[in-house]
């Protein structure tokens, strides 16, 4: 078999970031190009001026192809915003062949009956995963063809969006020159690249704080239990930080990249003196209390959203920080302080090649949407063992 080329576009709201990658015959990705570009036209993770989004993504992808070299045919894009929602539904068929056994079309069966939902006008479906089987009323079953029994019941978990919001960005990328192979919600992207399979099974949430919105996705037995988004980020910081200190956001910005942490003062460290840019300051302790006062909050809405849908086991969920806010320093220890879950900052499983950029944790939806669309392409081949021969590359 020949080298495969696949791409990924992450259409961010303060960046974009394209990454082109050559497949070899065991299905091994070697970065060959990268492309990141600040983004413009882009508001809460949507498109808001379609001019200004097409023409940073063009440039991300001009960025990508020069390095790699070869242009770029199409690729997989992430979608976010507000307008995603996720619902667990359930189907349910009888095993009628004389032996009872559950073939690959009873899958496929209570799968398209698992997908039935009644879709309000305006919205479409993105993903349906299947979250657990049950036979004969045994529930907690992973992968139930050849196995025995009268009823086969799945649970499922389905990601809706605004059919607008998905057609402004798949327009926005074609008229950019590259056609759209997957659109797939970027917390679950994020999640292929910065969860561990261990993390998967065992219970996990992963909030992707970016620059627009923070992503949020629930891991459990392995697959994703629920998504949700909520349109509270690092603009939100900088702005607090701008309103407080009186000053723009652009120098809001500066200063809460540079002295910006969530570490409270300890009295002994140097730190009490007052930050000054210009003609404008701000005492250290007062950049930290406002960065923490609003990412506090944040976690707050995550854990209040959470006893909504009323996930079962929250106090055994792993709690993963991801997005260009995760760089925030203390985020990790403020997280585990406000939610009372263990919780650590994701960053992106390393692939080879030229991806030294990558390695921040505002890539892990870049660097997730290639993981995404390979590993999702492996299982439709059925190679189960795919997941694990990638990591015990190192990636
Ligand atoms: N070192 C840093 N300290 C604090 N904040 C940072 C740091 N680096 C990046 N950020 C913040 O991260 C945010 C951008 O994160 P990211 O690149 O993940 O967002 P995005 O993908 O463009 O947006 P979204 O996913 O919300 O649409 C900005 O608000 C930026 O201020
Ligand atoms: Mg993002």
């Amino acid at each position: 078999m020949k080298n495969n080329r696949i791409a990924a576009i992450d259409v961010g709201t303060t960046k974009i970031c394209t990454i082109m990658a050559e497949v070899d015959e065991n299905g091994l990705p070697t970065v060959l190009g990268v492309g990141v570009v600040p983004s413009n036209g882009l508001h809460k993770g949507m498109v808001a001026d379609f001019k200004d989004a097409k023409e940073s993504i063009q440039l991300s992808v001009m960025k990508a192809e020069q390095a790699a070299g070869y242009k770029m045919e199409s690729a997989c894009v992430g979608i976010t915003g507000k307008h995603i929602s996720s619902v667990n539904n359930h189907g349910v068929v009888s095993i009628t062949h004389a032996r009872k056994i559950v073939h690959p079309g009873d899958l496929e069966r209570v799968l398209k009956i698992a997908r039935d939902i009644e879709l309000p006008q305006g919205r479409e479906i993105l993903h349906v995963i299947p979250r657990s089987y049950a036979l004969d009323g045994q529930t907690g079953i992973n992968s139930p063809v050849g196995m025995h029994a009268n009823r086969l019941d799945a649970e499922t978990n389905i990601i809706t969006a605004a059919s607008t919001s998905v057609q402004n960005l798949a327009k926005c990328v074609r008229s950019s020159g590259v056609k759209v192979e997957d659109i797939v919600l970027e917390p679950l992207a994020s999640a292929e690249a910065v969860l561990t399979e261990e993390e998967k099974q065992d219970g996990s949430i992963l909030l992707d704080i970016g620059g627009g919105t923070t992503d949020v996705v629930v891991f459990q037995n392995g697959s994703a239990y629920y998504a949700f988004v909520l349109p509270v980020s690092g603009y939100h910081i900088t702005r607090d930080v701008s309103i407080a200190a009186g000053i723009s956001f652009d120098l809001a910005e500066e200063i809460k990249i540079k002295y910006g942490n969530v570490i409270p003062f300890s009295g002994s460290l140097p730190d009490k003196k007052d930050i000054v840019m210009g003609e404008f300051s701000i005492s250290h302790d007062n950049l930290t209390k406002i960065i923490s006062t609003r990412l506090e909050e944040l976690l707050r809405l995550v854990m209040i959203e959470l006893s909504e849908i009323n996930f079962p086991n929250v106090a055994s969920l792993n709690m993963v920080l991801s997005g260009g806010s995760a760089n925030i320093p203390g985020l990790a220890e403020l997280a585990v302080s406000t939610t009372r879950l263990p919780a650590r900052i994701g960053y992106p499983f390393r692939l080879p090649g030229v991806s030294d950029a990558l390695s921040n944790p505002m890539h892990a939806t870049g660097v997730g949407l290639l993981l995404w669309k390979l590993i999702n392409d492996e299982k439709q081949s059925r190679n189960a063992n795919y997941i694990s021969r990638l990591m015990g590359r190192n990636i």
